[in-house]
């Protein structure tokens, strides 16, 4: 079995649910700047960064270091009953980088965990178990965040802790309303938000969740202000505002650090994960005080915010601070959703080009409508790995390239991927009515 092929073990072991990109798969067993390379000495450039988790990419001194150094110190954990100095620093540093008043921080090891304690506070706070989300959503693989999770390729079981109900607005591209002009789109789906509250509920609703882009979802982009106009509805009734931010979060989105304040918006509540630990296992909420201290009974998280994972993240989130992440993903965002709009015009398998940042998706139809083509997007990713980029690939129908290389990407980079986007494309395109 050990001189198997490593997909076959991969197979035998692991669940059948479990999928793993190409049909060749790959093995990443190196790894430096925006570069990785797989176990047969290929090198790539990596335009998905291990699922916008590695926000800085590979080998970067400063977090190696500072993990090393814990490393050290010979102590991986403790547990919160005890002090842990590094856990503190990180909540005070998120606390006030959210804006939330009187924020308070509690870590998990997972965006799932963070989106489950963020659904735990709000229907305890609110006494409720109703939940709004959004349609195309994604937030997790438990219980509850399957329950919030509103696509059907990763909604598992319909066992739900939450009454949850969907409203319209996250995804534009295939929206009834997306014809609309950015101010009726808004007005539309607002309207749908109150007639949701008159029809699918009992009224005392404990929260909203949302992203504000949707990550799995397809990198689909509402337009700035929609969660605004759903917040005034939602404050009306008391409503909590829960934003996810395990993709959108520390300046990713370019325009700003979390996601949702491109709407104007100061949520009760923002989810994070991923990006904070550029690969080590961290996750949290970050919460208006009474809030997060309305829990009536004991919640632990054993490893939740481990010295190992706090002092990595500190390491992380001062790295992108300081070298100013977020003005990079503006910079090269805006150029390579503008190098994929010029190759989108020549080639009818593109149906939508939409991002922001660097977290830009590219959906590909039938040519001559908007039917889905998941098959050229598998294709596009054969030919891009073959051509030495990694790319990622999602939404609702599974036709949607997704883009989000290290916040760290260079112009170069940049335009060498642009280049293997445009070839590979145009390919796919080729083959189209052959
Ligand atoms: C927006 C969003 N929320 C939550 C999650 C769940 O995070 P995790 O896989 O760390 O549990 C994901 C994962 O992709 C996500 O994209």
């Amino acid at each position: 079995m050990a001189d198997s092929p490593l997909i076959d073990r991969h197979r035998a072991v692991l669940p059948s649910w479990l999928a793993v990109y190409y049909q060749d798969p790959i093995e990443i067993v190196h790894g430096h700047g925006r570069r990785v390379t797989d176990s047969n000495g290929k090198t790539y450039l990596d335009f998905f960064a291990g699922i916008l988790t590695n926000a800085l990419g590979y080998d970067v001194a400063e977090v190696s270091d500072a993990v090393r150094k814990q490393l050290d110190s010979g102590i991986l954990h403790t547990s919160t009953l005890y002090l842990i100095r590094s856990q503190v620093e990180l909540a005070e540093k998120i606390a006030r980088l959210s804006k939330i008043p009187d924020a308070k921080v509690f870590f998990t090891n997972s965006g799932t965990e963070a989106n489950e304690t963020a659904l735990m506070l709000a229907t305890q706070f609110r006494r409720s178990h109703q939940v709004l989300a959004i349609r195309n959503s994604y937030h997790g693989r438990a219980f509850a965040t399957v329950g919030i999770t509103g696509n059907r390729g990763w909604a598992a079981s319909a066992l739900s802790p939450v009454k949850v109900s969907y409203v319209h607005g996250g995804y534009r591209y295939r929206s009834p309303f997306g014809h609309l002009s950015d101010a009726d789109y808004i007005k539309a789906c607002t309207e749908d938000l109150v007639d949701v509250l008159q029809t699918s509920t009992s009224g005392d609703v404990a929260c909203m969740i949302a992203e504000p882009i949707q990550g799995v979802g397809g990198f689909a982009v509402p337009p700035d202000g929609l969660y605004a106009s759903f917040a005034e509805v939602l404050a009306e009734h008391g409503i909590l505002f829960i934003s996810d931010e395990v993709q959108t979060g520390w300046g990713r989105t370019g325009q700003s650090f979390w996601g949702i304040e491109a709407h104007g918006v100061v949520p009760d509540m923002m989810t994070f994960a991923k990006g904070l630990g550029n690969g080590l296992a961290i996750g949290g909420v970050v919460a208006r005080g009474d809030v997060m201290d309305s829990l009536g009974a004991n919640s632990i998280s054993t490893f939740g915010g481990n010295p190992v994972s706090t002092v990595g993240a500190g390491a992380v989130l001062d790295y992108l601070t300081d070298h100013d992440l977020q003005a990079n993903a503006e910079t090269l965002g805006a150029e390579l959703l503008a190098g994929l709009r010029a190759v989108a015009e020549n080639h009818p398998i593109v149906g939508d080009v939409r991002g922001k940042g660097l977290m830009v998706g590219v959906e590909l139809v039938k040519p001559g409508g908007k039917s889905p083509h998941p098959e050229a997007a598998a294709a596009v990713l054969e030919e891009t790995r073959a051509h030495g980029l990694l790319v990622g690939k999602g939404g609702l129908h599974n036709n949607v390239i997704r883009l989000a290389p290290p916040m760290t990407l260079t112009a170069e980079e940049l335009s060498e991927a642009l280049g293997i986007l445009a070839d590979a494309i145009a390919a796919v395109d080729a083959r189209e009515g052959q």
